[in-house]
């Protein structure tokens, strides 16, 4: 069974009338990079590009889970990643990383953004997670409280 079949029905019935909740698959391409667009600078990903990536992270599905949200006319408005790490500490823990939320600009304020985390936690929770984190701005904090995250620090980052 994929990852988001087994996604409890409080968290795939909560979502608005017609939409769905699913793992990524090869054919979003254009759908789900321009709502990447809402985060960040998505960049000119040519068809093998996105072919080599999607391909990588598909064989790596114990280590990768792209979700997507599909609205009701089939198209992908919201996405979220989870990498799950793989520690010597805490026994040989595992922390999962959640990434890459974004929600369309005309699907913002529906709870897509909500469902998706808890989607994500749910899956890295049954994963033996330990727990997960994620990186944010200050203007997303609330957001990620109102989904039962703690502040839990500073971010740090050196760019190349
Ligand atoms: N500040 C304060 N509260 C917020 C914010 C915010 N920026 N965003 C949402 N909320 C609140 C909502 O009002 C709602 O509160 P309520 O339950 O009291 O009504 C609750 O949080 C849930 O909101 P959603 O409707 O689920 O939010 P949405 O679907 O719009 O998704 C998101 C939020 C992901 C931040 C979206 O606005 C987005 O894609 N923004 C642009 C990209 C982005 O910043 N992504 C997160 C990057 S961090 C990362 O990826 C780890």
């Amino acid at each position: 069974m994929s990852k988001a079949a087994s996604l409890p029905s409080d968290i795939t019935s909560a979502l608005p009338p017609g939409y769905t909740i699913r793992e990524l698959q090869k054919s979003d391409r254009a759908d789900v990079l321009s709502v990447l667009a809402v985060l960040t600078t998505v960049g000119d990903i040519t068809d093998t590009a996105w072919d080599e990536r999607f391909d990588y992270i598909s064989k790596h599905d114990d280590t990768y889970t792209i979700l997507c949200i599909v609205d009701d006319e089939g198209k992908v408005c919201a996405t979220g990643s989870l990498i799950v790490e793989r520690k010597f500490i805490r026994n040989c823990g595992l922390v999962g990383h959640i990434e890459d939320i974004a929600v369309a600009k005309d699907k913002q304020g529906k709870k897509l953004g909500l469902r998706m985390i808890n989607a994500l936690d749910y899956i890295a929770e049954r994963s033996g997670c330990y727990k997960s984190i994620l990186d944010c701005s200050e203007s997303n904090r609330v957001f990620y409280e109102k989904c039962g995250f703690k502040f839990a620090g500073i971010e740090m980052a050196h760019y190349y």
